[in-house]
């Protein structure tokens, strides 16, 4: 998921490409490689870690010396971070190079099916079987071949294929992963987006999912799945090269807020096959399930909220009693595991110091350990017994939003898998759940394309002294987050708060005009929370209230009621907590404050 860049011209090619994947550094990546074809055949040259490892490897881009080429950044989802696992990944025969970016969810059948065929792998990433595949199906035809690996893909890609028999034109392809081509004097291109090009040419085509390009020397044409050539507009590209890094949003955090459809999909939908969850590298039998007496959730900041989400949720479905804590209390608490307990960690950048410490107390202390992170590689993900990894993609701005939707989706699928393994809840009941998991990329969609009212509530608050969340149950758990938000990014005073323990000190606080979130998407306590807001309302303040579509009952006590669509119950923080990531966002925006690097915070607190 992170970048793609592509030359043929009258230029050398590797001195372009190292330019163009400069430029989509921003998008985070742990490793970098590039294929030119020069003298007769097609030289790769990757390396992990940081684009200058592979600057240095083709002495600045002087080798290899040829006139196309193709590169790529990659955050890895599938084998760590190493300079085998980087792309480009070559066939056996050596004809083809590919990069790719995005997921291909049915890798492991394709895999097999290969190596019955003859064919070895080297690297452990899903991207390769496209390689071998390209192999397979090719037989002189470029463009046939293309459409016929396109058929066995599942999942998301976009990519770039060199083969030696075409010295002067490559092929690229997209679907569900953007890709951009563009056209110069004599020499053509193709990126991830248009930062990477923008310094060559301003001329674009925007590539839709099932198209492939033909890029040459002479120009661009495009093909259907039906191999038949199609027409494309070119846009002429306005934007400054600033502003095209963020896809032309002002802030990664506002892209990475509308990436979370895309992201909770990833996460999800490779996980769920003909209705049934398949959790790749958790797996935990009934009988090793039966054993577990307790699950521990050690966390920090977000992915401590998300750690409450999952307690609730959790015990709800599986009737496992759950403990959270914040990771650097864990493992100073002396915490008590008894043998067979798990320990789960949660953790976006898999780098933050209390979270690594409380897993590595976990283990010294006998539990199973599982990690829920986003970054692949690592060093929680490589030193937890087992891993569950958020595919977010990379998370560029500092308060994180789509890496914890992704763990929300991650801990619901964990939830409704081990109760049905244990036999707590209904065939029927998991089937609803499961139903529902999958809906909700489209449903926070809906959400996202209705901001405008969120961003007049903004408005009206963000020059408030403090605000308020509060919310029961998971509710609550879902004002913990917004509330973070809110401080983390626009710097105003919040406390989120049981709506029921608002009452015992907390509501001291509430003036007249003071604003109170009320999150009140549970219909079994909405009666509860009502009455806590209305006790908020009572002495003056005044109530923002997050509501379900359905629910009619009376809201009159409430200023500004937002809607989300109807969810499961336990679902219903993936779909709260995006307008308070909205609010938060629209209140520092309106303040004029560092979004994505809001001040004293750090992406990855990597220090005790
Ligand atoms: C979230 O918006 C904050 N940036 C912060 O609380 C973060 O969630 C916390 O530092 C944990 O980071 P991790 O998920 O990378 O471990
Ligand atoms: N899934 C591929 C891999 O893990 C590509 C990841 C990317 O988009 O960079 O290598």
């Amino acid at each position: 998921m992170c970048g793609i860049v592509g030359y043929v011209g009258r230029r050398p090619a590797a001195p372009i490409l190292l330019d163009g994947l400069s430029k989509l550094e921003y998008r985070g990546y742990d490793s970098a490689g590039l294929a030119v074809w020069a003298d007769g055949g097609i030289n790769v040259q990757k390396t992990k870690g940081r684009l200058s490892n592979l600057y240095n490897a083709t002495d600045g881009g002087k080798t290899p010396y040829g006139f196309m080429g193709i590169g790529h950044t990659r955050w890895a989802t599938h084998g760590e971070p190493s300079d085998i696992n980087s792309h480009p990944h070559t066939s056996q025969d050596g004809n083809f190079a590919v990069v790719h970016n995005g997921i291909i969810e049915n890798y492991l059948p394709l895999r097999r099916k290969l190596e019955a065929k003859g064919f070895s792998f080297r690297s452990e990433t899903d991207t390769e079987v496209i390689s071998h595949l390209f192999e397979y199906y090719y037989s002189g035809n470029l463009i046939e071949a293309t459409v016929k690996v396109m058929h066995r893909l599942e999942g998301s890609y976009a990519l770039g294929v060199l083969c030696e028999d075409f010295p002067d034109r490559f092929v690229a392809v997209r679907k569900s992963s953007p890709l951009i081509c563009a056209d110069g004097e004599d020499e053509s291109f193709i990126a991830s987006d248009v930062t990477a090009i923008l310094p060559y040419t301003r001329s674009v085509y925007y590539l839709n999912d099932g198209e492939i390009a033909l890029v040459g020397t002479d120009g661009i044409s495009f093909y259907n799945t039906d191999c038949e050539e199609i027409k494309k507009e070119h846009t002429f590209i306005e934007w400054d090269i600033s502003a095209a890094e963020k896809g032309g949003y002002e802030h990664f955090m506002m892209k990475e807020i509308e990436e979370q459809p895309k992201a909770v999909a990833d996460t999800v939908s490779p996980r769920i096959k003909d209705g049934k969850i398949t959790l790749d590298g958790f797996n935990l039998t009934a009988r090793e399930l039966e054993k577990v007496g307790k699950i521990h959730i050690a966390a920090c900041g977000s992915a401590y909220h998300a750690g409450i989400v999952g307690k609730y949720v959790i015990e709800q479905l599986c009737r496992i009693s759950v403990e959270v804590d914040v990771a650097s209390e864990f493992r100073y608490r002396n915490p008590i595991i008894n043998e067979g307990d798990l320990v789960i960690v949660i953790s976006q950048s898999g780098e933050t110091a209390d979270t690594l410490a409380a897993l590595r107390e976990a283990k010294a202390r006998g539990a199973k350990t599982l990690a829920i992170v986003n970054v692949v590689g690592s060093t929680i993900a490589l030193e937890a017994d087992s891993i569950l990894y958020t595919h977010a993609g990379p998370e560029i701005a500092v308060a994180t939003t789509k890496a914890y939707s992704t763990q929300l989706a991650l801990l619901y699928l964990l939830a409704a898998d081990m109760a049905e393994k244990l036999g707590r809840i209904s065939g029927e009941r998991y089937s609803e759940l499961v139903d529902e998991i999958e809906k909700l990329p489209e449903k926070i969609g809906e959400i996202l394309k209705n901001k405008e009212y969120v961003q007049y509530l903004a408005s009206k608050f963000y020059s408030s002294e403090s605000i308020f969340f509060i919310g029961r149950n998971t509710d609550y758990a879902v004002s913990l987050e917004g509330s973070l938000k809110l401080k983390e990014i626009s710097y105003i005073h919040s406390e989120a708060y049981a709506a029921g323990e608002l009452k015992h000190g907390t509501i001291s606080l509430i003036e007249n005009g003071t604003p109170t979130v009320a999150v009140m998407t549970g219909k079994r306590l909405f009666a509860k929370t009502a009455s806590n807001a209305e006790e908020v309302k009572s002495r003056g303040g005044i109530i923002v209230a997050v509501i379900c579509e359905s629910e009619r009952s009376e809201a009159s006590f409430c200023d500004h009621i937002i809607r989300i669509p109807d969810t499961d119950e336990v679902l219903a923080p993936s779909l709260a907590v995006i307008p308070l990531q909205l609010f938060s966002y629209y209140t520092a925006s309106l303040k004029g404050l560092d979004i994505d690097k809001p001040r004293n915070l750090a992406k990855s607190v990597t220090v005790e």
